[in-house]
């Protein structure tokens, strides 16, 4: 059988949705226009009809079986798309997420006016908040990115590279190497619990443990966090943080106990809670 684009893509995704996947059809389409060197989604239907060679049919088929076993179409493909920027992903590194971008909008609504901030994004990963903040508010501030992981910062830095960002990118755990007083830290931490059975079977199998698992709380990074950045913090400066399902009121009353004034609680547009502010008081 002769197959065309339309026609694949019909099959893929069924495929797909028998194996369990929650987006069949977005999976079918990325990896197809992926595998045949498309630039975007739309030319698969401006080549909905395109007849397909033996060999552009079997190189699918082998992407369409690694995703049917569960492996994220981002570590597939090598990126993933985050605030409208594509960033370079690989296993070992999170996939940036959607929910992520509210921390990244919440930051910018309150640096976007001011120049010359020092910023730091704590647990950078793919670098993808450090560097959107960077692309977004256009190198008016000093953006430092750290994260324990050697492999997240080669791929942070190659990310900065390739947006052309200026980012600075350090490895420390959590703001043991920075020295300095900061204006902002922001972070989307590591806050799932071991025993926590909502998470994915396909994301514990495939990203880092370390991006992911916070102890047996959920809460251990995030609390050690909100300490440090009440030491490193100027007067006046913020924290801005992601937290998990269920964890606004417990990380609040965190940011509370330590004196931080103002704590906000922001949805996602899911309209969970997904990220809390808290200012650090004028003394
Ligand atoms: C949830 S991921 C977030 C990655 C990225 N910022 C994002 O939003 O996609 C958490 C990140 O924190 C890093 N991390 C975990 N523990 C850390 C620590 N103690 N100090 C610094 N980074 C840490 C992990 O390596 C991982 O890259």
């Amino acid at each position: 059988m002769k197959w065309t684009i339309g026609a694949l893509l019909k099959r893929a995704t069924e495929i797909l949705r028998e194996r369990g996947s929650r987006s069949p059809r977005l999976d079918a389409e990325l990896l197809l226009s992926y595998s045949l060197g498309f630039k975007s989604r739309v030319e698969l239907y401006t080549n909905f009809d395109r007849p397909l060679t033996e060999e552009e049919v079997e190189n699918y088929r082998k992407l369409i079986v690694r995703r049917a076993k569960g492996e994220p179409v981002a570590y597939i493909t090598g990126r993933k798309e985050f605030f409208g920027f594509s960033f370079k992903v690989e296993r070992g590194v999170l996939i940036p997420r959607s929910e992520t971008e509210l921390l990244v909008e919440v930051v910018y609504e309150r640096v976007k006016d001011k120049e010359g901030l020092k910023i730091i994004d704590v647990g950078t990963g793919s670098g993808c908040i450090a560097i959107s903040l960077c692309k977004l508010t256009k190198n008016k501030h000093e953006i430092i990115g750290v994260d324990i992981s050697e492999k997240a910062l080669k791929v942070a830095k190659e990310n900065a590279e390739n947006l052309s960002c200026p980012v600075e990118f350090k490895k420390s755990n959590l703001l043991k190497e920075i020295n300095e007083k900061v204006d902002v830290v922001v972070s989307n931490p590591p806050y799932i619990s071991f025993d926590d059975k909502r998470v994915d079977r396909e994301v514990v199998k495939f990203e880092p443990a370390v991006a992911l698992f916070a102890g047996k709380t959920g809460f251990e990074v995030i609390e050690s966090l909100i300490k440090e950045a009440r030491e490193k913090l100027k007067p006046g400066g913020f924290i801005a943080l992601e937290f998990g399902e269920g964890q606004g009121e417990r990380v609040k009353e965190l940011l509370e106990e330590r004196g931080f004034k103002g704590v906000k609680i922001f949805k996602d547009l899911s309209g969970i809670d997904r990220v809390a502010l808290g200012v650090k008081e004028d003394v």
